[in-house]
């Protein structure tokens, strides 16, 4: 079993924390600063948002009103946001926002009688992670304030396509992507899921591009340059999201559908068929689908994600649509966020197993009551083998599912182990436990109590101990619960899950491993991606060249379209100094920017100095196509790999 290179970086942006320093820019609370917290009561530092210069104690945005012209020649977005501002602390003067290369062209402030000053501001130094803090004085506290501002090239949150890049090669393609904290990049605010607020946009943009947001995108919307966009709910910052280029769309049912590029588009829809089934399950278990529409947007390949649940309009990677929908689980991912996430949030990203964990079990559960128990368990060990192969090299800081303060530097590094895998397992100890009878109603309320809220793991807790623990005495302790929530590694109460179609995996893995046998192309016929990527997952860290040949020629890996085959197969080759399956990796790498998908071929490729080579060849090709996000993860490894000699 391998681990990603995600692990590699991940051990080495812990270790980096604890020496971390911010001299650009301090964070804007002290408690948030290094090891000294790292020890401090969980409780009272729970809410603190060390990746946020905003004060949201003092005042917050409640609304949040944007005007933006797209101009692709430039590469920017430009135009003004007006914050209306709920100025809690009656003494406070300033409002602090969150900006990373963005230039503030000029404050205007609302008086009470209506009229619009200018108010004084200043933009911090940059600080590395954190971008600059944008302080604007406001002596009156101004129930508005308005920010004009222009966007930099180099957006962290955007991605800039030429029409070459694109699938019809005539128009050109821009995205954005938040998570975790990139808004600051396209929107002057304050960043931090703490905050949640409405809002509009006024969009304008050349007239061949359709621009569509996280908000009431219309399908017949007309393509004229001129949009206009609401979101009625309460969202936090990193469910902003814009995208614009040749964007049609095509119905799933009455309320779900696909937007993607006129070629792509039919294709997409007949892969996401099953989505109103999934919002029927979710429904069934978890109560009302609150956000009206849910449409899925499929981007060029250079997203650096697998999807990203923007509300009422799902992000999603084309590297999915495979033609047999064995990859849909991802939208029944995005999907679950509309109640995990979207609808209870996490109050700061140092809690992201509250969205992402919580996830994963409701992905697991639509799996499960569409495709069966057996998909649902293989795709529970896939994680859990993954899980334990992260966890052998992990800072034991970063198992942890409350994270302290001041472990991760950068908030994009987290354990996705912990996060997503760890998360879901506790809630399927707690389910197992209590049984579905208690355990589902118990989840569904829990999504109704905090909906529209943003929390930290502390009050789930509370919630937990208040409404299982309490009125179901004897089945979990509190010990246990803080075992799971404090501890690092995975509790030996943990459930097994075991998968019959897997140990006939490993046989035939073991089988040809032993002796050559390849496995019998009657049984390998009805595999599904799940049980090839188990099959591979299980190899030794290295085959001979003249094994993985057989493979190749049996199986035909090189060259895979599946990215999830893919993303195993070539690392493993590359271990192997199976040289053959050079071309295709890079191939691969190039074409594909999902950072989950290539950072294990990058990471196996800069072990040795020839694939140090070849991957940097095959990155300074591909760079100009890929997104700010991979190609920081990119030259993050191959960085490091020229700094040490190569073992
Ligand atoms: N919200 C995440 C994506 C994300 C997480 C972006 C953290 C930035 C920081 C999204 O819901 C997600 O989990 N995507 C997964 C898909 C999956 C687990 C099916 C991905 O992109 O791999
Ligand atoms: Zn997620």
């Amino acid at each position: 079993m391998r681990s990603s290179i995600l692990t590699l970086c991940l051990a080495a942006i812990a270790v980096a924390a604890t020496g971390c320093s911010r001299d650009a820019a301090p964070p804007a609370d002290p408690a948030a600063k290094g090891a000294a917290v790292a020890t401090a009561d969980p409780k009272a530092v729970a809410e603190v948002d060390e990746y946020s210069y905003s004060q949201p104690d003092k005042v917050r945005t409640n609304d949040l009103a944007l005007q933006l012209k797209v101009d692709f020649d430039k590469k920017e977005l430009s135009g003004s946001a007006t914050y209306t501002l709920d100025w809690l602390d009656k003494s406070a003067t300033q409002l602090v926002l969150d900006t990373r290369d963005i230039t503030v062209e000029k404050v205007v402030g609302e008086r009470a009688d209506g009229k619009w000053d200018d108010l004084t501001f200043a933009v911090a130094g940059k600080d590395k992670v954190l971008g600059s803090k944008l302080t604007i004085e406001s002596p009156q506290r101004n129930p508005r304030i308005r920010v004009t501002y222009r966007t930099s090239p180099d957006a962290s949150g955007l991605q800039w396509l030429t029409p070459a890049m694109t699938e019809g090669k005539k128009t050109p393609f821009m995205f954005s992507q938040s998570q975790q904290i990139h808004a600051r990049s396209w929107v002057p605010l304050q960043d931090t899921p703490r905050v949640r607020f409405t809002y509009t946009a006024h969009v304008t943009s050349p007239q061949d591009a359709m621009v569509l947001m996280s908000a009431d995108n219309d399908p017949n919307a007309a393509r004229d340059g001129d949009y206009s966009f609401a979101m009625p709910q309460k969202i936090p910052s990193y469910l902003l999201a814009i995208a614009a280029g040749d964007l049609t769309f095509q119905p799933i049912s009455e309320r779900a559908g696909v937007w993607a590029e006129p070629a792509m588009v039919k294709k997409a829809a007949t892969e996401f068929a099953d989505t109103e089934k999934m919002m029927v399950t979710a429904e069934r278990l978890y109560g009302p689908y609150r956000w009206q529409r849910y449409d899925i947007l499929v981007l060029p390949p250079s997203f650096p994600y697998g999807g990203m649940e923007n509300p009422r309009l799902t992000f999603a990677t084309p590297t999915v649509i495979v033609g047999d929908k064995s990859l849909v689980s991802l939208v029944a991912h995005e999907l679950a966020h509309s109640w995990s996430g979207n609808l209870v949030t996490f109050s700061t990203p140092k809690d992201g197993w509250l969205n992402e964990g919580f996830t994963s079990y409701v992905e697991n559960r639509i799996v499960e009551d569409l495709y069966g128990k057996e998909a649902a368990d293989m795709e529970k060990v896939i994680s859990r083998n993954e899980l334990a192969a992260e966890y052998k090299e992990i800072d034991p800081k970063l198992q942890v599912l409350a994270l302290r303060p001041g472990t991760l530097s950068d908030p994009d590094g987290a354990s996705s182990s912990t996060v997503y895998t760890k998360g879901a397992w506790f809630l399927q100890f707690l389910e197992e436990r209590y049984g579905r009878d208690v355990f589902d109603p118990f989840l569904k309320e829990y999504f109704n109590h905090f909906a529209f809220q943003s929390i930290p793991t502390t009050k789930f807790i509370e919630y937990a101990k208040a409404n299982l623990l309490a009125k179901h005495p004897g089945k979990v302790s509190e010990a246990e619960l803080d075992e799971w929530i404090y501890q690092p590694g995975v509790p030996a109460s943990a459930p097994k899950t075991v998968s019959p179609r897997f140990d006939a995996v490993d046989a035939a893995r073991t089988a040809w491993l032993d002796a050559g046998t390849l496995p019998d192309t009657v049984a390998t016929a009805k595999w599904s991606t799940q049980e090839w990527v188990h099959f591979i997952d299980g190899m030794p860290d290295t085959l001979k060249p003249g094994q993985l040949a057989a493979l190749d020629a049996a199986y035909h890996f090189s060259g895979t379209p599946n990215g999830e085959i893919a993303q195993r197969w070539y690392p493993l080759a590359v271990r192997s100094g199976y040289t053959q399956a050079n071309a295709a990796a890079a191939e691969f790498i190039a074409r594909v920017g999902r950072r989950k998908l290539i950072m294990p071929t990058y990471s196996a490729l800069v072990k040795t100095p020839e694939g140090l080579k070849l991957a940097q060849d095959t990155f300074a090709k591909a760079r100009p196509g890929y997104h700010p996000i991979t190609t920081a993860s990119v030259e993050e490894v191959i960085a490091k790999a020229q700094a040490k000699p190569a073992q």
